[in-house]
């Protein structure tokens, strides 16, 4: 039997490049040797407010997105998170056995809710979706017991709260889960922001020139890239401390599917205006031969989406019920 690996990504935005290097190539890869189940986490989206209608469009965009980058339905479990009633049920199993403490730990929690305190003028009204979300995440990758989770560096810490969740449910309650362990892409595990290389590419980045999302008109991706954030010295090489030039040097080398040190070998007699030139051409080519694929892609949602749920839910509902037998629930 194959090894099985759960990942997912939540449907709060628009799909970034970030997203695609750090979490989706590394999974086309992996189809043929791994039993894959991939979810778009629509119910993690609801942790702060999203307009219904923004919600849906981007569960199907996600959804379309997942297909358009190369998973093969035939070889992959595709699927929609609400729409296995599993992940709810476990989530409360496992938010009862998650601390305070353990919650409160999380860096991704303390980081949003400050942008939160910031928009609401100092008014403090932080959901408890937000503080409680590293449990459904955990319930979502317990429920099918995987070898292996695939995410960004930014999920780790979240990773390693469910490894010790899985530690607890098998001691206390005499079960034998697997700690699941992280499968992280050698390169391009954290895309920087174009616009500030410290920062993370992100989804819900306000400025729209900070991230490349998938979607993006091809020719204003290039543009985005023209702008990147750089530094004065002119020179392209290997250094933490010019994270703007190792960005675009990663985005490179993974699009290119070559190594970060060959990345800097190709430029190396070249100034910071052919690498923004290479990769803007890359990236805008890159954009193109996916939106291609996506348009047909959407089409093909809601039968995918129904395979996917079966095959996903017939999993989930054995594991479920193990777990509620184990906790007296059954
Ligand atoms: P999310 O939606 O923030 O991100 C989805 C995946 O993309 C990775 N990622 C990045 N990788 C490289 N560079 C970036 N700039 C970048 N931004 C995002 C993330 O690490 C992630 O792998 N909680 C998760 C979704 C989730 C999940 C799960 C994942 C819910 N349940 C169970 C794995 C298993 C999240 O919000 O990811």
């Amino acid at each position: 039997m194959k090894q099985k690996i759960v990942t997912g990504i939540t449907a709060t935005g628009k799909l970034t490049l970030g997203n695609y290097i750090g979490a989706i190539k590394n999974l086309i890869n992996l189809q043929d040797q791994y039993d894959l189940f991939i979810f778009v986490a629509d119910l993690h989206a609801l942790t702060t407010y999203i307009d219904p209608e923004q919600l849906r469009k981007n569960k199907k965009d996600i959804f379309a997105l997942y297909l358009a980058c190369g998973l093969d339905p035939e070889k992959v479990t595709l699927f929609f998170q609400s729409d296995i009633s599993a992940h709810s049920e476990l989530n409360w199993i496992i938010t009862s056995i998650t601390n305070m403490g353990e919650l409160s730990r999380m860096t991704q929690f303390k980081d949003k809710t400050q942008n939160i305190v910031k928009q609401e003028n100092g008014t403090e009204t932080i959901p408890v979706g937000l503080f409680v979300y590293p449990s459904l995440m955990s319930a979502d990758i317990i429920l099918y017991n995987p070898t292996y989770v695939s995410v960004g560096i930014d999920q780790k810490q979240h990773l390693e709260l469910c490894q010790k969740l899985v530690k607890r449910l098998n001691k206390k309650y005499n079960l034998n889960f697997n700690e699941p362990k992280p499968l992280i892409s050698k390169i391009g595990s954290k895309i920087k922001s174009l616009q500030d290389p410290f920062l993370k590419m992100s989804k819900s980045d306000k400025n729209e020139n900070s991230s490349i999302y998938l979607l993006d008109d091809p020719e204003k991706a290039y543009k985005k890239i023209q702008k990147a954030v750089t530094d004065g010295e002119n020179k392209i090489y290997i250094s933490e401390d010019k994270p703007g030039i190792l960005n675009l040097l990663t985005i490179f080398a993974s699009l290119k599917d070559i190594t970060l040190e060959e990345a800097e070998q190709h430029f190396k007699n070249k100034n910071y205006k052919d690498l923004k030139e290479e990769v803007g051409i890359l990236v805008k080519n890159f954009l193109e031969s996916i939106q291609k694929k996506y348009k047909k892609t959407l089409e093909q949602i809601e039968t995918i989406s129904k395979i996917g749920k079966e095959r996903a839910s017939k999993i989930a509902n054995e594991n479920l019920l193990n777990i509620k037998k184990a906790f007296g629930l059954k």
